[in-house]
C-alpha cells in the first residue's frame, strides 16, 4: 500500500493453506507500516484489505501471531480476532530476549 507520498506505506500478505485441508485458510504475515506512519490508521487499513481480499477469494478464516510483551493484541481484538493460544516462551529475539508467541484467528463465514 502507498501512502499520501506514493512511498511505500506498509506491507501485509496472505499465504493460503496448501493441500485439501487447509486450503479454506490463509495466514497473515508481515503486517508493518512505516514507523513516521503508525498511529494514522495505515495498519487498520492493512488488515482490512486483507480481510476482503480473503473474503473475495472465498476463504473461511484467518489466522496470525503476533510476538508477546509488546501489547500488540489489543489491536487485533479491537479488530474482531479472538486470541486463540499462547505458544510460551516460542521466540527467542536474542540471547536474553525470549517471548511468548501470541496466535489469533477470524472466522470470515
Ligand atoms: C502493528 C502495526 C502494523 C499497526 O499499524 P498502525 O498503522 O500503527 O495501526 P493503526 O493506526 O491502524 O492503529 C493504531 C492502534 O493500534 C494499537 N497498536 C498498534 N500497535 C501496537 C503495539 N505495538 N502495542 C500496543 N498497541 C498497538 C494501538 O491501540 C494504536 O492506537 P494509538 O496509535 O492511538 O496508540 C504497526 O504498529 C507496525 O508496523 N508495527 C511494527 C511491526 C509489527 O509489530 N507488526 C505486527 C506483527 S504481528
Amino acid at each position: 500500500m502507498t501512502g499520501v507520498d506514493h512511498a511505500l506505506a506498509g506491507t501485509v500478505f496472505l499465504r493460503r493453506g496448501t493441500g485439501a485441508v487447509v486450503a479454506h485458510r490463509a495466514e497473515v504475515l508481515r503486517l508493518m507500516v512505516r514507523p513516521d506512519l503508525q498511529s494514522h490508521a495505515w495498519g487498520t487499513r492493512l488488515l482490512d484489505a486483507a480481510v476482503a481480499h480473503a473474503t473475495a477469494l472465498g476463504l473461511e478464516q484467518l489466522q496470525l501471531s503476533a510476538r508477546g510483551g509488546t501489547g500488540i493484541a489489543t489491536f487485533y481484538t479491537r479488530q474482531g480476532w479472538t486470541q486463540v493460544g499462547v505458544f510460551p516462551a516460542s521466540l527467542r529475539l536474542g540471547p536474553d530476549d525470549i517471548r511468548d508467541e501470541h496466535w489469533f484467528q477470524l472466522r470470515l463465514s
